[in-house]
């Protein structure tokens, strides 16, 4: 068996321990082969960007961020902009994807990547390639597993990020605002927050008011806290404006958010509170994995061999509870896992006095 393996979309920690754990696994338990394709699927579309995978090259990578592999997010097979005389077109090279992949004689797929990443595999594995789908991403908002790894890693940062602002909020007598990313999901704004100790925190998820903010933020200086943390997703939606969005989606791209904190900076200015907005940006996705991240990483890489030494493909890796299992890719393909309004955590943020700005 020759396994090809390719990590798609944004980059997030815990990268390399995957591809780690499926040479290994590859190699250790089952004698097969492994080869890297290189930036996303452009290595199966570019020529030049298929390198062979072994324990040597694949050895001291597990506590490195990023991905020896190199990722993009422009890179869909079945929908490729191609520049042609009549300008930028959309093309299905999906056909030439799969007899590329064949004359490398690759006999199965893993495609380590987020939602997009596991709608494109999906895809493939309707046309009958044999594929097995991994998720990544700092944002957690895969549907049907209960945490990606990425995730713990971008909300250490966050954390560590939110304790910094407390001590400089608290000399200024400041109202902090910090931007965690979170295009379409709030996970990383809502557990950040609570383990950071923010007071108010705005998901994209939940509509808020700039009343019910403020009266967050007054309550505080009546009590006596001269300071105050609101921790935002960059996809929180304004009161009336809705996203603010830096950068329109393009073909093959999503579009960039950015800058939601820095409005509501301004308002707050505007209306009496001494404010500033942090961006935290792409720290959140960089540097090296937590140790949850590492071992959940590690247990997703062996998990995918091993479904592949089954011959169960079409299915995508997935933490079920405390245990490792999968799911069809069917089940996950096309949509996104949101912050429910009943989430077990945003009660529990309420019943400890958070606002969620309601
Ligand atoms: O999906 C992960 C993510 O980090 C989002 O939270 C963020 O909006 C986006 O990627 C940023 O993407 P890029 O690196 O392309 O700007």
């Amino acid at each position: 068996m020759r396994l090809g393996i390719s990590t798609g979309g944004g980059d997030c920690p815990g990268l390399n321990a995957v591809i780690r754990a499926v040479v290994r696994t590859a190699i250790l338990s089952h004698g097969w082969e492994v080869v890297g394709i290189q930036d996303g699927l452009r290595g199966l579309i570019e020529p030049d960007k298929v390198i062979p995978l072994d324990l040597q090259n694949t050895r001291g990578i597990l506590h490195l961020g990023g991905t020896i592999l190199g990722s993009t997010s422009s890179a869909n097979p079945f929908n490729y902009t191609k520049e042609t005389e009549q300008g930028v077109v959309e093309v299905d090279i999906s056909g030439q994807v799969m007899d590329r992949a064949e004359q490398l004689g690759i006999d199965a797929m893993i495609f380590i990547g987020g939602d997009g990443t596991q709608y494109i595999a999906q895809r493939f594995s309707a046309k009958g390639m044999r594929v097995i789908g991994v998720p990544k991403t700092i944002d957690n908002d895969v549907l049907e597993t209960d945490s990606t790894f990425g995730f713990d890693s971008a909300v250490g940062v966050a954390v560590d990020a939110i304790g910094r602002l407390h001590t400089t909020a608290e000399s200024h007598s400041r109202v902090m605002i910090l931007e965690v990313m979170g295009r379409d999901a709030g996970w990383i704004a809502l557990h950040s927050g609570v383990a950071g100790g923010a007071d108010v925190i705005l998901l994209p998820e939940l509509a808020w008011t700039w009343e019910g903010v403020t009266r967050k933020l007054d309550e505080r200086r009546r009590s006596g806290s001269n300071f105050s943390i609101i921790v935002v997703a960059e996809g929180a939606l304004l009161p009336d404006m809705g996203a603010v969005v830096m950068e329109d989606a393009t073909a093959g791209r999503a579009r960039r958010l950015k800058g939601v904190s820095v409005t509501i900076e301004e308002e707050l200015r505007a209306k009496g509170y001494d404010s500033r907005a942090t961006i935290l940006g792409h720290l959140q996705r960089g540097g090296s994995p937590t140790p949850t991240d590492r071992l959940l990483g590690t247990r997703f890489g062996v998990h995918a061999v091993e479904l592949a030494a089954a011959g169960r493909f079409g299915r995508m890796v997935r933490l079920n509870g405390c245990e490792v299992d999968s799911i069809e890719l069917t089940k996950v393909a096309g949509d996104t896992k949101s912050v429910p309004a009943d989430d077990e955590l945003i009660r529990a943020a309420k019943a400890i006095g958070i606002s969620f700005g309601e």
